[in-house]
């Protein structure tokens, strides 16, 4: 039986996706929460990117760097050092894990476990990397009990080991501290990659519409000047801006299809009938760039999240996160992160192509995942801005 949330069912599903909503919702708001730390990440990465000065830089490792860092923060209460090995480590098995998932060496290994554990393969890498994660994820519970810090919560270990000493004698409880590391494994592979993919279309599709890039950056400095660090709240003043992170999401969505899900029972559907047990897979695709809703489906157009005053709108039509009992987990945290990392380097740095470099490709690696091509581009600090 699978553990965990992304591939959970029934009543194990059922407690720890409350559970992590409950818990994500806990540790996100406020000042000292997640939106404070995602700030702070914010300006580490723009001094990161200040650092290269404007000479070419390919954004993939600081963006995922960033990424992972918040997810650690989320997990364990404290972000490592970029250059500590077992971090390191750990974020390649989890880029292994990514990699590995959705391949047929994948499909095989969840139809046949036991076979495929004896044989030879890239199966063997990912049962290793998954072991890594899931073992060094045990030893900062280890850390947290021995500190007794859960008696004050401060991120998602303590909170669940809070839950498990209230679930104590209730036998229908699937509150463990197996299911808590498989809950910290998803939250890194569901929350890495996806963010830090979509971060990396917004910076090249930036470099590629220039006007869109400086009409965010007018918008940016017109509201703020140069001083100010923006926070999530600003985005009711950054219309433009907010549309801008919008409309990234919808025309470059990363997840073309959401998860492979089973239905519990039967189900009539707008005349459909869906029987019990059938494997469902939504094409989020065909919704993001349904013709029917959208003025220009395949275009990148940020007018689509704004009505004819400049306000922002939002869209019902819009589900890069999915939709209904199994949506994104982290679709409040992913915008936050998105539109914190983008203002603020926004606000900094005019992107722009590297010297002798004609154009960046906009089109999609086409796999699992929809991914751009690997680029660099030019960090250039806007003069007169700290
Ligand atoms: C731009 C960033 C992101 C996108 C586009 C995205 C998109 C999605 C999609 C499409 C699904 C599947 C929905 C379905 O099967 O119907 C999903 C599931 C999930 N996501 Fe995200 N996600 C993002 C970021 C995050 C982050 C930051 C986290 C956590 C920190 C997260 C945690 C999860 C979890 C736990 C699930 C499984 C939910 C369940 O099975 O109940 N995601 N996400």
């Amino acid at each position: 039986m699978p553990s965990g949330i992304v591939l959970s069912n029934g009543h194990t599903w059922k407690q720890q996706r409350r559970f992590g909503a409950v818990t994500m919702r806990n540790l996100g708001l406020g000042k000292k929460g997640m939106e404070h730390q995602i700030e702070e990440e914010a300006q580490q990465l723009v001094e990161i990117f200040a650092r290269a000065k404007g000479q070419p830089l390919d954004p993939l490792l600081p963006i995922t760097n960033a990424v992972s860092s918040l997810i650690c923060v989320l997990s364990f209460g404290y972000r490592f050092s970029l250059e500590d090995e077992e971090f390191q480590q750990m974020m390649e098995a989890v880029d292994f894990l990514l990699k590995f998932g959705g391949s047929f060496c994948h499909a095989v290994t969840e139809v046949f476990p036991r076979l495929m554990k004896r044989l030879p393969g890239p199966h063997q890498k990912a049962l290793f990397s998954a072991a890594m994660v899931l073992s060094f994820t045990k030893r900062e519970i280890e850390k947290h009990k021995e500190q007794q810090s859960f008696h004050e919560p401060r991120d998602f270990i303590d909170f669940y080991l809070l839950q498990i000493e209230k679930s104590k004698g209730d036998p229908n409880s699937t509150y463990d501290e197996d299911n808590l590391a498989e809950c910290i494994l998803d939250l890194f592979i569901a929350g890495t990659e996806t963010t830090a993919t979509s971060l990396q279309w917004a910076l090249l599709l930036m470099v590629a519409y220039s006007d869109i890039q400086e009409k965010v950056h007018r918008e940016i400095a017109g509201v703020f000047g140069s001083s100010h660090a923006i926070c999530y709240q600003d985005r009711h003043k950054l219309p433009f801006t907010n549309a801008v992170v919008h409309e990234v999401l919808r025309a470059k969505f990363m997840l073309p299809v959401g998860i492979p899900r089973r239905s519990v029972k039967d189900v009539n559907m707008q005349g459909f009938t869906i029987p019990k047990n059938t494997i469902v897979i939504t094409d989020l695709r065909s919704v993001l760039l349904d013709p029917e809703q959208w003025e220009t489906p395949e275009e990148f157009n940020p007018h689509h999240f704004l009505d004819k005053d400049g306000h922002f709108v939002a869209r019902e039509e819009f589900l890069p996160f999915g939709a209904g009992a199994r949506m994104c987990l982290g679709e409040q945290m992913a915008k936050m992160e998105l539109f914190l990392f983008f203002s603020n380097l926004l606000k900094v740095f005019r992107f722009q192509l590297p010297e002798g470099v004609k154009e960046l490709r906009k089109e999609p690696v086409m796999g699992l995942t929809f991914h751009p091509h690997p680029y660099k581009l030019c960090a250039v600090p806007r003069t007169g801005l700290s």
